[in-house]
């Protein structure tokens, strides 16, 4: 006998077909509980596609395996990266990485990871498991792979033990067209031309690992970097300071305080910052493990995903104090799900499976990051291969797609386009003392399509929406694509690599208004539109 979701996701086919046949009406459909009304002339603003935003630190298999096996490998490779990863990212069109780290970042030197590689210094990844970094993936190689790949470089320079100076001959390495040492140096290194690095985290967590730093102190080391950030690309720096850990307000109270001269009368430098970067995991000691929890862990770990809205709007709302027209944008440059280590793998490689639960962890967050899209200006899931909520997994030569990446597949349209208002009737799901909403919903619209992305967030029942315009142009619907699973914790694995993965959903109509969304799935339906 089919057990209690086989029996959901069967009964969608056939309620989707019912569906389509009593829905194919043009009137607005009465008595359902959940609807989302989609503003076309409510625009919030051109979704960057820096909210995208991939990390690939130097932590256990991420760079070394996961990106990287050098040129002799028998794993294919071009000049030494994985020709697997960088096709499987290309698809989902990565518009940003940002590396080395993470704490990684500072204590690392970047004259390191430059010239002939059997001439590199090998150096100990002290906060990742004092392994030997012998450095043979480094500057110029994680310029090679972002080209590869398609997106533009993110670098977090080393404020914790690193000097201005350093990141002042970083910059002229990078940036600088004349005839320096430094620059002829990048041309011996096989770049002529400059690598035009744009954007530029100063530090990492320097609250933390970057230097267990108070907020002052390190805004008064913002303000000396800053100033050292000569030779900007043509489009300018991108500068992102180093934000809070999720709630910490008295951060950035203190961080603008001194930024802005308040705290010292000094001189406001809010000209040399263009973003802040808060970061915000969806850490889970207590939701289980990452393949096995309860209904209740599930529900749990989604609401902690979503409490990041209002944690961004809060730090939000300081912001605006210091900074009344908000020329500095929220960075949210590290995100994601943080589960418990897998037993039998190194605590300090953060190597975590990625289930049904963790796709909806990106489709929620995703939904909150469009919608806030005028504050959000950078965003970066934690981390692309084999670290947290990665988007892929690999073991020697193989590799698989987690649920996550497909949801930033399904998400891509979104990047680059006009968020449009969407507002969600629906209900509240209780589940002990936490309530999480349904149903989430984000739209946009770019080059004459519509997409709009749906999660329904409950664990074993399907939920049926009805979308709505709030304008009088009949919208067809293009195509509806959904990605669900059986079970909950249903995950991707090198036996079974395609267990989860989105599909099609057919034998729907162009001018369907009712959608019936099963447990734990999300949704991308598309839209031609006449503007
Ligand atoms: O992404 C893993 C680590 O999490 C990063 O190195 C650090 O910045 C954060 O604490």
């Amino acid at each position: 006998m089919a057990n209690r979701s086989e029996q959901n996701f069967s009964r969608i086919t056939v309620l989707s077909l019912a569906m389509v046949m009593l829905l194919i009406v043009t009137e607005p459909v009465f008595g359902l509980k959940h609807t989302v009304t989609i503003h076309t002339d409510r625009k919030i603003g051109l979704i960057n596609p820096n909210i995208y935003g991939h990390f690939a630190e130097h932590l256990g298999h991420c760079i070394y395996q996961g990106i990287w096996v050098g040129p002799d490998s028998d794993i294919p490779n071009v000049r030494g990266i994985r020709t697997d990863i960088v096709e499987a990212l290309k698809k989902i069109k990565p518009p940003v990485i940002r590396w080395p780290g993470g704490c990684f970042a500072d204590s690392y030197h970047w004259r390191d990871g430059i010239g002939p590689r059997e001439q590199r210094p090998k150096t100990v990844n002290v906060h990742w498991g004092r392994v030997v970094e012998d450095n043979s993936f480094g500057n110029d190689e994680f310029f090679d792979f972002c080209k590869q790949v398609g997106a533009a470089p993110m670098i977090a320079a080393n404020v914790g033990n690193g000097t201005p100076e350093e990141l002042r001959d970083w910059l002229e390495y990078l940036n600088f067209k004349g005839d320096s040492t430094l620059a002829n140096m990048r041309t011996q290194n096989g770049n002529p031309k400059t690598f035009d690095l744009r954007y530029l985290c100063i530090g990492n967590e320097n609250w933390g690992c970057g230097g267990s730093m108070s907020p002052s102190q390190y805004a008064k080391l913002y303000r000396i970097f800053s100033e050292y950030c000569h030779y900007p690309p043509p489009e300018g720096f991108y500068r992102i300071a180093c934000g809070p850990s999720d709630d910490n307000y008295t951060w950035t109270r203190e961080f603008f305080e001194e930024l802005t001269g308040r705290a010292t009368h000094g001189r406001n430098r809010m000209n040399r910052i263009e973003a802040f970067d808060m970061h915000y995991y969806t850490s889970a000691q207590s939701y289980g493990t990452a393949t096995e929890y309860t209904t209740e862990q599930f529900y749990g770990l989604l609401t902690k995903c979503l409490r990041i809205e209002e944690i961004m709007l809060k730090h939000w709302e300081i912001m605006e104090e210091y900074d009344p027209g908000h020329s500095v944008k929220l960075g949210i440059c590290e995100w994601g799900t943080w589960h418990q280590p897998t037993p039998g793998t190194n605590k300090r490689f953060l190597r975590q499976q990625n289930t049904v639960r963790d796709a909806l962890v990106a489709a929620l967050t995703l939904n909150v990051f469009n919608r806030n899209c005028d504050k959000v200006g950078i965003a970066n899931i934690a981390q692309t291969v084999n670290v947290l909520q990665a988007m892929i997994l690999t073991d020697g030569p193989k590799m698989i797609l987690t649920p996550t990446y497909h949801v930033f597949e399904m998400y891509a349209p979104h990047q680059s386009a006009q968020a449009l208002t969407c507002d969600v009737v629906t209900e509240d799901i209780k589940s002990g003392d936490e309530s999480l909403p349904r149903l989430t919903a984000s739209a946009s619209v770019k080059d004459k399509t519509m997409s709009v992305t749906l999660v329904n967030t409950h664990a074993t029942e399907d939920t049926i929406v009805e979308l709505k315009f709030d304008d009088a142009e009949r919208k067809s619907m293009n195509s509806w694509r959904l990605l669900a699973a059986k079970d909950i914790h249903a995950h991707n694995t090198f036996e079974n690599p395609e267990n989860v993965k989105p599909k099609i959903v057919k034998g729907t109509a162009s001018l369907m208004k009712a959608f019936v969304l099963p447990p734990a799935s999300v949704s991308l339906i598309t839209y031609s539109v006449r503007k």
